[in-house]
């Protein structure tokens, strides 16, 4: 009974110090799992985004933009700087200009395949140490993140 608990209670302190160390950023995918997720699953995850899927136009979207800087500050912001500075993951200045759009609509919606099957992205992770989350951005979010990332490359 008493090596039982005490070992509950390791595992207890491990766990939080786990939390502690990955701090917050780490909680949006402990949320996003169970029913709410379940439902959004068709149409976040596992539908590849093919180069004819995705149409880039000037001038910017001005609506998008403003929607994608939203999601970007709610959901990416704690891992992608704007700048060429890595965070957790790559800074985002010049992302457009190194990546194709459907490249980067995947990378957004479909991240998992893209670590799978992606030398590009592996890469990534080898530099990163740390795989992007899936974070159930759906595909209308991910072209108006897209567009935000346009205007922070000096489109205009
Ligand atoms: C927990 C940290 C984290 C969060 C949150 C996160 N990312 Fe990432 N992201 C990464 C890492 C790390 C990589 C590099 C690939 C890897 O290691 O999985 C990456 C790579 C990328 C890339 C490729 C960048 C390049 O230079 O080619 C894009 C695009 C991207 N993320 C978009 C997003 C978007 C959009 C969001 C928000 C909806 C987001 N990420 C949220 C960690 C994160």
């Amino acid at each position: 009974m008493k090596r039982k608990s005490l070992l509950a209670l390791a595992l207890l302190i491990s766990g939080s110090l786990f939390f502690a160390a990955c701090n917050s950023e780490e909680k949006p995918t402990e949320e996003t799992t169970g029913q709410e997720a379940a439902k959004d699953q068709p149409e976040t995850h596992g539908t590849e985004i093919k180069p004819e899927d995705v149409t880039l136009t000037t001038p910017l979207n001005q609506e998008w933009v403003k929607t994608g800087k939203s999601t970007y500050d709610l959901k990416c912001q704690s891992c992608h700087k704007l700048t060429d500075e890595r965070l957790v993951g790559p800074g985002w200045a010049g992302v457009t200009k190194r990546r194709e759009p459907h490249w980067i609509m995947n990378m957004i919606t479909n991240v998992d395949m893209m670590l799978e099957t992606d030398p590009e992205a592996q890469k990534l992770l080898e530099q990163c140490l740390v795989r992007m989350p899936n974070q159930n951005i759906t595909k209308d979010d991910a072209r108006q993140i897209l567009e935000f990332m346009r205007s922070n490359d000096g489109v205009k």
